[in-house]
């Protein structure tokens, strides 16, 4: 990936005034599907709703950085761009364009923002040194990206199993001024030592099509989530702290993945906290399936710490 024309083409965008937030898949097909969406009138349609378009819509230059760049892709007469870039809290962010239907698509939507906001009230609350923060499954990179911007001195590592996520997580560090060091590994089997702050945002459903982003495997898609808490439960360094951002399915009034991950907390005798941040996302599930008898699906952020009192 040509990393340096993305970064070009990333600050000749943010001249133009660009800004765009990534909504759900749903909401991007029900905009898209809206008369006169079919093709791009301007960049944000190019490069945030992800429609097909004609160079001459674009400013002047912009094509040709997107050629060198090489995210072009023929659509009829005209193009489409195979990368998005979406924005948050003034940052750019290259990752897959909609739909993201291909197995090494890189994710980054309404999760990855309710995601952000939890690492950044956590870091502003937060007493104590973190020298050592892991993203695992860091997608485009917004957590690691946002862990180094909130504490530059931190040593920040961003670990996923995608190599296409983690060349977009270099480039996407990059054009934000942070040092974050991008590797492949699952979950941290390749990463060696602990802790001080470990982030995570998996992939939380059952995806039929067990694309990488989407599948967190097991009966209810929690079983990815669990493992991200025993292995935490291993790493965390005295003081350290796990955020998870995930989903919970919710069956008959009851929280399963909760039971699950604080018997796993418990055992390992760490400190958590517990908190639904979001009573009903990916409602569409809900028809049949997997989710044929769930009461909805919540989104949750577990902190686990190790406090000083807890012993290994
Ligand atoms: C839902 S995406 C979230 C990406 C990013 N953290 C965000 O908030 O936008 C989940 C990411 O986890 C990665 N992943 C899935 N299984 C993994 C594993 N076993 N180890 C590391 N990363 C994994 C996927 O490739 C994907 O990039």
């Amino acid at each position: 990936m040509p990393e340096n024309a993305l970064a070009d083409l990333a600050r000749a965008v943010a001249a133009a005034g660009y800004s765009f937030v990534t909504p759900t898949p749903a909401t991007h097909a029900r905009v898209n599907a809206r008369p006169g969406n079919a093709w791009a009138r301007d960049l944000r349609d190019v490069l945030g709703w992800s429609r097909p378009f004609l160079p001459e819509i674009l400013p002047p230059g912009l094509f040709a950085l997107m050629q060198a760049a090489g995210i072009l892709r023929a659509h009829g007469p005209g193009w489409c761009s195979a990368l998005r870039l979406s924005t948050l809290d003034g940052l750019m962010f290259f990752h897959s364009a909609y739909p993201t239907n291909a197995a090494d698509a890189v994710y980054f939507g309404p999760d990855t923002y309710r995601f952000a906001r939890a690492i950044q009230a956590a870091l502003e609350h937060r007493q104590g040194p973190v020298l050592r923060v892991v993203d695992i499954g860091c997608g485009a990179g917004p957590g690691a990206i946002l862990a180094a911007r909130l504490r530059p001195e931190a040593e920040v590592i961003a670990v996923d199993i995608n190599p296409a996520a983690l060349a977009l997580t270099r480039v996407n560090a990059a054009l934000a001024g942070t040092s974050v060091s991008a590797c492949i590994s699952d979950l941290l089997a390749d990463i060696p030592g602990e802790f001080d702050l470990i982030v995570s945002n998996p992939p939380y459903l059952v995806d039929q099509a067990a694309r990488a982003y989407r599948h967190g495997g097991g009966p209810l898609g929690a079983e990815l989530s669990l493992r991200i808490v025993a292995t935490a439960c291993e790493r965390l360094a005295p003081g350290g702290t796990l955020l998870l951002y995930t989903g919970a399915v919710m069956v008959d009034g009851q929280d399963p993945f909760h039971a699950a991950a604080i018997a796993i907390v418990k055992a390992a005798g760490l400190a958590w906290t517990y908190e639904e941040i979001d009573p009903d996302v990916f409602g569409e599930e809900l028809t049949d399936g997997p989710y044929g008898n769930a009461d909805r699906i919540a989104a949750v952020v577990l902190a686990v710490t190790r406090t000083d009192h807890n012993t290994r």
